[in-house]
């Protein structure tokens, strides 16, 4: 049996760098490998629901930016399924029936659940400065891995690529699956969960230098952003707060601008842009002994960026015009998907003993029964 993956993301905004390098670079590479019978990328729409319940349209309006940006990337709707969650009601079926098989107990001890519990200010115990404190945590939001395992399992995917904040959701996916299968007997493919190689790729910073590109903290670089917004995003960046003038040697941990060219940068990019130098450690020796300003390493970086997003951005300029086609990519993908998910399903329910109608033994041994007791 081939390799299959399964992936994707919430619908909740336009994509960026930092989706770029963790996933969306990768998945890219996966689909011109060869290597997968089947890729399924997924639009999250009803997990972005379960966090966004009070704000439909949010996420009615980003699944064509969602879609926009995994196309301009390069995923080639021939090779890799797109498709929407809430288009395949199989799923909600799927997490319905594993739902008996987690307990409350082991989704509470979910890290990321954990987390974005605290930081969605869901927590009935959160910190006083949380802003947005809300009542609970919305069961839906709660059960999220569940449905996570049911978005795995139903597309029988043997790899997961996704960043390492998804690592409990694979582990729990898992769980369940070693559940099913020795509770109803072998019927879920296991999945393995694959990581982004590069270390500086596994989290790009943003641009203010805080661990994490995220859309609420307003410090991304946008696949979708112009020429000139990128530029100004990038002079703009943090750097180093100690290196105030040229002369001054200057720190590369934690200058984000570094971060970015460890990310980004290649060897031939020094003999395009910057021949001054012949390699990124060269450069770095520089910055640290002083003499070497932001602004030229920061132009560097742009030109770097420009290279890998103007043909992104270009190809998105071609997509956007064909809006409609897009909306039949994404309803054929979602037939596709459906059609995955309803064999997965019969699976399921014939292990689960519930296929009463297609059980003829089921119904010839009752019958025979109670002739017997006539
Ligand atoms: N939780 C993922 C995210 O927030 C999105 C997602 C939903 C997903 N279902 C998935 C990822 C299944 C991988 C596999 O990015």
């Amino acid at each position: 049996m081939g390799k299959v993956i399964l992936t994707g993301d919430r619908p909740t905004g336009k994509l960026h760098l930092g989706h770029f390098v963790g996933s969306l670079s990768r998945r890219v590479e996966l689909q011109e490998s060869g290597l997968y019978e089947k890729i399924f990328i997924m639009i999250a729409d009803a997990q972005a629901l379960t966090d966004n319940a009070d704000n439909p349209d949010k996420v009615r309006e980003n699944i064509i930016e969602v879609a926009l940006d995994y196309l301009s990337c390069g995923i080639d709707p021939e090779r890799s399924t797109i498709f929407i969650q809430s288009q395949v009601p199989e799923l909600c079926e799927l997490a319905f029936y594993y739902m008996n098989l987690v307990t409350v107990q082991r989704l509470q001890r979910n890290p990321t659940v954990k987390a974005e519990i605290q930081l969605r200010g869901f927590s009935d115990n959160g910190s006083e400065e949380e802003t947005q404190q809300r009542p609970g945590t919305p069961v839906g939001f709660f059960t999220y891995p569940i449905s996570q395992a049911s978005d795995i399992t139903a597309f029988r995917a043997t790899t997961v690529p996704v960043g390492d904040d998804q690592e409990p959701m694979i582990e729990q996916t898992r769980e369940i699956v070693h559940k099913f299968n020795s509770v109803y007997g072998q019927t879920l493919v296991m999945p393995e969960i694959m990581l982004p190689e590069n270390c500086a790729c596994l989290r790009l910073p943003g641009t203010d230098g805080k661990a994490k590109m995220s859309k609420s903290l307003g410090n991304c670089i946008y696949l979708s952003d112009t020429s000139e917004e990128v530029r100004k995003k990038i002079m703009s960046m943090y750097t180093d707060p100690g290196h105030l003038r040229v002369e001054d040697p200057g720190k590369i941990e934690g200058n984000t601008v570094f971060t970015y060219l460890d990310a980004f940068c290649r060897e031939e990019h020094f003999a395009k842009y910057l021949p001054d130098y012949e390699s990124l450690d060269a450069l770095k020796a520089h910055y640290r002994r002083g003499g070497l300003g932001d602004v030229k390493v920061k132009k560097f970086l742009y030109a770097i960026l420009e290279e890998l997003l103007a043909p992104i951005r270009e190809r998105r300029r071609m997509y956007e015009q064909d809006i409609e086609g897009i909306y039949r990519i994404l309803r054929l993908g979602s037939e596709r998907a459906r059609r995955e998910a309803a064999s997965t399903l019969a699976d399921v329910r014939r292990a689960m003993r519930i296929d009463y109608f297609d059980d003829a033994e089921l119904i010839a041994r009752q019958a025979e029964n109670y002739k017997n007791t006539k």
